[in-house]
């Protein structure tokens, strides 16, 4: 069993490599931006406050993700490998992880680096719809459902993301230059980074990724 981060900037295809390895190769696929979106359609406090930090393009307090992350992950051991995706996004949490991951006997193995031009994330997050019921990614242009509006798996209604508007986006770009990219400094330094180019197609970065991990 394989255990990685899928680190790289919003629109990169973190969320469209990682439902990959789920569907071909039964990896666990864990996103916080995901739990984070359940979680702040609930009726409480706690998810007012998320939902409010999340529609502004900032980055929810470490404490929280962790705690909320927590609360939603049991059998780590369960599958062939585990994604975390989106997370870590400081080097907080990426001491978190550590923690974490130690706890159930686990180590990190590789951190993939997914490199992007701006330029890409501007076109594939302004034309991006997820399914509202299962959270399958889809593309107007590049990967459109069969039907207009409606999701292939499980024919639920398609929308776009809320934080997906355009100044939003400037705004998560700026959070991940300035709080995320460290991280790739941060586990260079411990030999477990590994560089992906998330310009290409995705059967193509795909490609990448299944040599590297060795998968048939
Ligand atoms: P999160 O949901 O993680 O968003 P993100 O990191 O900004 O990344 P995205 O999900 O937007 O992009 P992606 O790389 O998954 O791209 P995708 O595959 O969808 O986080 C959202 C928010 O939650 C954050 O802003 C923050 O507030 C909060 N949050 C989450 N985690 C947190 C944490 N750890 N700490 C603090 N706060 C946290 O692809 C994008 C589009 O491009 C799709 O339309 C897709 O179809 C298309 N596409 C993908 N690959 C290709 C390709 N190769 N060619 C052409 N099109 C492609
Ligand atoms: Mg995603």
């Amino acid at each position: 069993m394989v255990t990685l981060v899928f680190l790289g900037a919003p629109g990169a295809g973190k969320g469209t490599q990682a439902q990959i390895l789920k569907e071909r190769y039964n990896f666990l696929h864990i996103s916080t931006g995901d739990i984070l979106r359940a979680e702040k359609e609930k009726n409480t406090e706690l998810s007012k406050r998320i939902r409010e930090i999340m529609e502004k393009g900032e980055l929810v307090p470490d404490e929280i993700v962790v705690q909320v992350l927590k609360e939603n992950i049991k059998d780590l051991d369960a599958k062939n490998g585990i994604i975390f995706d989106g997370f870590p996004r400081t080097v907080r949490q990426a001491e978190m992880l550590e923690e974490m991951l130690k706890e159930k006997n686990l180590i990190l193995d590789k951190v993939f680096f997914f490199e992007v031009s701006k330029d890409k994330v501007i076109e594939r997050l302004s034309k991006r719809l997820i399914c509202k019921n299962c959270g399958k990614i889809y593309h107007l242009k590049n990967m459109p459902p069969k039907v207009d509006g409606i999701c292939d798996d499980c024919g639920g209604e398609l929308i776009q993301r809320e934080d997906d508007k355009e100044e939003v986006v400037e705004n998560r770009w700026k959070n991940y230059l300035e709080q995320t990219k460290p991280l790739i400094d941060f586990y260079s330094k411990k030999g477990i980074l590994v560089r992906i180019n998330a310009d290409l197609e995705k059967e193509e970065t795909f490609r990448e990724i299944r040599e590297i991990l060795n998968l048939k």
